[in-house]
């Protein structure tokens, strides 16, 4: 029962997911001087970084950092706020195993720059995902998702909060799923053996 966090900035998923107590065995940043390594090395929890600006193609990247990874025999791998496109390789090696969480409620609004544009296309709800990864990008089969309100006066910084708090609620509780080995996936879909609820709304915000 272990898990490998990657990430790429200040880590609040990570903080969140270290919070709920789950078995983290290790973080793997691209970015040196990310802020979550810093929080997983204040626990005690081994860090790497592997910079994807060190190597000429993804492909020689990712062999480096799936050492690294494979070096901790992860039964999960999440990705929490990881900010780099994989290849289909890599997707192949972790099929069924990797998470990631989306700040968005997919399929809408894929890809970066989410709350912004949530914004600017008038939508009235907003919120994140959690999904499985497959090779097309932030397109696998969805766990979990949460959703909020988009109030006439949000900023990107005031919407993003608002979606940032469902995420370290919703990503845990996926992860706890996956570990229990409650995820069911077919034909694309997911369901939680127990029918545990698959959605959170919060219009309390
Ligand atoms: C989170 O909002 C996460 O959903 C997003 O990056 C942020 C990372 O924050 N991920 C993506 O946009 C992936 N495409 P964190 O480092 O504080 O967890």
């Amino acid at each position: 029962m272990s898990i490998v966090v990657l990430i790429s900035g200040r880590g609040s998923n990570l903080q969140a997911i270290l919070d709920a107590d789950l078995p983290v065995t290790a973080v793997i940043s691209n970015v040196a001087g990310a802020g979550g390594l810093e929080l997983a090395a204040r626990r005690g929890i081994p860090t790497r970084v592997v910079k994807h600006g060190d190597f000429q193609t993804r492909e020689a990247y990712e062999e480096v950092l799936a050492a690294e990874i494979d070096r901790f025999a992860p039964k999960l791998l999440a990705h929490a706020g990881f900010m780099r496109i994989v290849t289909a390789g890599y997707v192949a090696r972790y099929a069924g195993r990797m998470l990631n969480i989306h700040p968005s409620l997919l399929p809408s609004f894929t890809g970066l720059r989410t709350h912004e544009r949530a914004l600017a296309a008038g939508a009235k709800l907003h919120g994140c995902t959690v999904h499985f990864v497959t090779p097309e990008l932030d397109a696998g089969p969805i766990v979990i998702q949460a959703a909020v309100p988009v109030l006439a006066n949000d900023s990107v910084e005031t919407l993003s909060k608002r979606v940032l708090r469902q995420e370290h609620i919703v990503y845990p509780r996926a992860i706890r799923w996956f570990l229990e080995g409650k995820l069911v996936i077919d034909n694309g879909r997911v369901s939680v053996k127990g029918n545990d609820a698959q959605y959170l709304f919060d219009d309390k915000s």
